[in-house]
């Protein structure tokens, strides 16, 4: 986005790119939006995406590719060693970390998996600023244990705290001392914390996990899969790095940084994975499990051409034009529904806008799952597919019991570069519309509960019958529009 200064209409955020491919869309009558979210036992991870508006499920694998990334994948190189395409990859790595040691992966949970399999052992604790899902479930299936040192301020819902990702540095240093440095298998600080909303962490509070990892000889992990927004965050919201060039802030973290890892579905606009680090110590002790779990060190899993497409986006996240698209919609859209009073995380994080449930719909109680719940009127309302990020996409305790998440999350992810402001205005639109009937708006239960990431497949049913009522009233109120 550029600074531009409008004459005289509303101050808005302006793409610096055009539309060159599209992709036909279609919205369905509420009658039909009500029947596909029940068939799909109310998860929106089970809608089809012909049936869906605007995909807001995830940022992940769905960010616009630019025409320099299209063109890139036609001189993909697939020998199955020694590609021409991985050197390519392994170029941008260092242009953009400065980084020599290059891990391939298919995607970024696989690259959580080889870390885990490499360094966590039964009773060991993983250190972190908040857990990611698949991070945890890979920590936990080995033995470990997963501690989460957030401070006190990146959970409080609504404030003007610019950096709620950072890490309680006391904490860690007494937690490090508590279960002792050995039994530490990793530091992990994650860039634009997804799970509380997409805040980013300061340079300043990363660069000082790794200084304490390095005086307790702990190993620090930066998880950099959301780092594209966290940078523009950092240039933006954080004195020291306004004159510093994005490429600055990426080499410096990686400096410092032991390993770093990421999912390429959202870092470098394209799809795969990759683990990378200055000390070739750490890739020669995680090497052993790529051909084992991924394929071969030169392609580990992912498709070619998505490397090719990797290796230009990665460069292009280095350019504030385009990495400042993501965060001024999510802004913008933050924004639209705070001045009308819906409850929105704020200050707006990256990733997308997420919509506090606990006071959006305050009756419907934890074990009824209000962030769902919400997931599922929205799309009756809008056709838009956002996803639940509260207690539903938590584990159950080993007891069975429920744990209930810190922040009942429903989220609408911003793909990169892929929505027009008139959808966003439409999807604001529409939220308005909710937000004023909430209380129609009731809990779901478990139909069919799966043991493990139960919120990928899981299937639930509505308590009653409000959601054949949600529908009868957006008729009323919006006559034959669909
Ligand atoms: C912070 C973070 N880490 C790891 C992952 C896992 O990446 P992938 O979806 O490529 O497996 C994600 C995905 O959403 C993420 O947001």
């Amino acid at each position: 986005m550029s600074k531009v200064k409008f004459y005289k209409e509303e101050q808005i955020p302006l793409e610096m790119h055009k539309v060159r491919v599209v992709q036909k869309l279609t919205l369905l009558p509420v009658e039909e939006r009500l029947k596909k979210i029940q068939e799909a036992g109310n998860n929106t991870f089970l809608l089809q995406n012909k049936d869906v508006y605007m995909d807001m499920l995830t940022d992940s694998g769905v960010n616009a590719m630019s025409d320099q990334q299209v063109a890139s994948m036609g001189i993909a190189d697939d020998s199955y060693a020694g590609s021409e395409t991985f050197n390519r990859v392994k170029a941008a790595i260092f242009e953009v970390f400065g980084t020599e040691n290059v891990l391939p992966a298919h995607q970024g949970r696989a690259a959580e998996n080889i870390l885990a399999e490499a360094y966590v052992r039964p009773g060991m604790v993983a250190l972190m600023n908040f857990h990611f899902t698949t991070t945890k479930a890979h920590i936990t299936r080995l033995g470990g244990e997963v501690v989460e040192l957030i401070q006190k301020k990146g959970l409080v819902p609504q404030s003007d705290e610019p950096f709620k990702g950072d890490m309680d540095l006391d904490a860690l240093k007494a937690t490090i001392e508590k279960y002792g440095p050995e039994n530490v298998a990793f530091v992990r600080v994650e860039a634009g914390t997804n799970l509380i909303g997409g805040q980013p962490v300061s340079l300043e509070n990363m660069l000082a996990v790794a200084d304490i990892c390095h005086d307790y000889g702990v190993k620090s992990v930066l998880d950099a899969s959301l780092l594209q927004d966290n940078v523009y965050f950092m240039k933006t919201r954080e004195a020291q790095c306004k004159f510093m060039t994005t490429k600055q802030i990426y080499h410096l973290l990686a400096d410092k940084m032991d390993i770093i890892y990421f999912s390429g579905r959202k870092l470098g606009f394209s799809r795969g994975g990759i683990i990378t680090s200055h000390n070739p110590k750490y890739t020669n002790e995680m090497m052993e499990y790529i051909p084992l779990y991924e394929g071969f060190l030169t392609y580990g899993g992912m498709e070619v051409r998505a490397m090719e497409a990797m290796a230009v986006g990665l460069v292009e996240s280095l350019d504030m034009e385009y990495i400042s698209q993501g965060p001024e919609f999510i802004n913008y859209l933050v924004n639209e529904l705070d001045k009308y009073g819906v409850p929105m995380i704020k200050p707006a994080g990256g990733l997308g806008a997420h919509i506090n449930c606990s006071e959006f719909v305050p009756h419907i109680p934890h074990d009824q799952y209000p962030a769902a719940a919400v997931a599922t009127a929205i799309y009756i309302a809008s056709g838009v597919r956002g996803m639940e990020r509260g207690t539903l996409s938590e584990q159950r305790e080993a007891d069975g019991t429920e744990r209930f998440a810190e922040l009942e999350l429903m989220r609408l992810a911003m793909p990169r570069r892929v929505f027009t402001l008139s959808q966003v205005k439409y999807c604001a639109d529409r939220i308005k519309w909710l937000y004023d009937n909430r209380e129609l708006i009731g809990g779901l239960k478990w139909v069919e509960e799966p043991k493990v990431l139960r919120f990928f497949f899981g299937r639930l049913g509505e308590i009653g019958y409000w959601q054949e009522e949600l529908a009868k009233k957006f008729r009323e109120d919006f006559g034959e529009s669909l």
